[in-house]
């Protein structure tokens, strides 16, 4: 079956071209490498053992997409292509909305008119706010995001859901993702953050290879054990065969106009301070950290019930906190290793 994963150079995006690859899917990459590097593609057929077919496009553009489609025979499409740094969408609400709820709708629309049924949502945790009960499930209700990013996602799951409705025929799944975390174990590819890294792992392994000063955490002054934010890392990877399980789930589900969400979680919450401590222990590294001031925007506490994917889907975490956290690092090295010989 032939897959388009729209923003497939990307973190989550690249890991999971390999894992359809190598459950038997042929998978096709749209990107417009905005937010990702062309590097990644010649790393994809190193691990893949063959190139990715892939195309610079971007998916706001109807046009581009429907020679897209017209070339290829899609089976079914994993949308990963939007913004996603929390901070800026704070500052550029509109280029957010714009660019998330556009490519969505764009490509909504064009699968409806070439006959596409099959689309796996890129969501996030983030829908849930703050949550007042702990873990959260899917029926957890969804709060008024804290960021016009965690808002795109709500209102593009709203979309995916009324279009279900009108029985034009398609069968989705946006699947919750909490904190992505770690590398492919080839070290080929992995979270590329551009500038100064706003996610925990990607600027705590910089601090660790002495591109950072030092990991500010901040704020230690929260309801939790630590008094640090409690968060559910779950390793990339795992996160990338979640999307081949909901692809397989969809193939298998025969009637039309299907819609379903799942947490994409370890179901473990941990602490920034015991992230911190896991990284020095499974690296054997001292790291540069001081306490500092709360972020705004932070909450304090989330991490997912995650029955429903195990039970509907087939899926669950496999890999360890340890596992995440040794992977960034290898990767971070060979990132260093790379620029180096650059
Ligand atoms: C995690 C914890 C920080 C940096 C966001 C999005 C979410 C998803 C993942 C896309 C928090 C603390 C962080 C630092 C720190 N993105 N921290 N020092 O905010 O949980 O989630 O990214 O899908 O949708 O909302 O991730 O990694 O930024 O922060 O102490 O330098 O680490 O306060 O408690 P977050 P994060």
């Amino acid at each position: 079956m032939k897959i388009l994963v729209t923003g497939g150079a990307g973190f989550i995006g690249s890991h999971t071209v390999v894992e359809l690859h190598q459950s038997g899917f042929e998978p096709v990459i749209i990107d417009d490498f905005s937010n990702s590097e062309e590097k990644v593609l010649s790393r994809l057929e190193s691990i893949i053992g063959k190139a990715v077919v892939s195309y610079s496009a971007d998916c706001n553009d109807e046009t581009a997409l429907r020679q897209i489609f017209a070339k290829e025979k899609f089976d079914g499409v994993i949308h990963f292509a939007a913004s996603k740094a929390v901070g800026e969408s704070v500052e550029k609400p509109l280029m957010y909305y714009q660019n998330n709820l556009g490519s969505t709708l764009a490509m909504l629309k064009v699968m409806q008119e070439f006959g596409v049924k099959s689309f796996v949502f890129s969501s996030s945790c983030t829908v849930y706010g703050q949550p007042d009960v702990l873990p959260v499930t899917e029926e957890t209700p969804r709060q008024e995001a804290a960021s016009p990013y965690g808002n795109t996602k709500r209102i593009c799951e709203d979309i995916i859901r009324d279009v279900v409705i009108s029985k034009t025929g398609l069968k989705a799944i946006s699947l919750r993702y909490f904190n992505p975390v770690g590398a492919h174990e080839s070290a080929q590819i992995g979270e590329l953050p551009r500038g100064v890294p706003s996610n925990l792992v990607p600027y705590l392994t910089q601090a660790a290879a002495g591109l950072r000063e030092k990991l500010t955490v901040f704020g230690d002054d929260y309801n939790t054990p630590d008094g640090t934010c409690i968060r559910d890392f779950i390793h990339v990877v795992d996160l990338a065969k979640a999307h081949v399980k909901a692809l397989e789930l969809l193939a298998k589900t025969e009637e039309d106009n299907f819609y379903d969400v799942f947490n994409v979680g370890t179901g473990e919450g941990v602490t920034v301070l015991r992230l911190i401590q896991t990284f020095e222990q499974v690296n054997n590294i001292k790291l540069n950290y001081a306490i500092g001031p709360r972020r705004a925007g932070d909450i304090e506490q989330i991490y997912a019930q995650v029955d429903k994917s195990h039970n509907v889907m087939g899926w669950k975490a496999e890999k360890t906190l340890e596992e995440s956290l040794r992977d960034a690092w290898r990767w971070q090295q060979a990132l260093a290793a790379d620029n180096a010989t650059v």
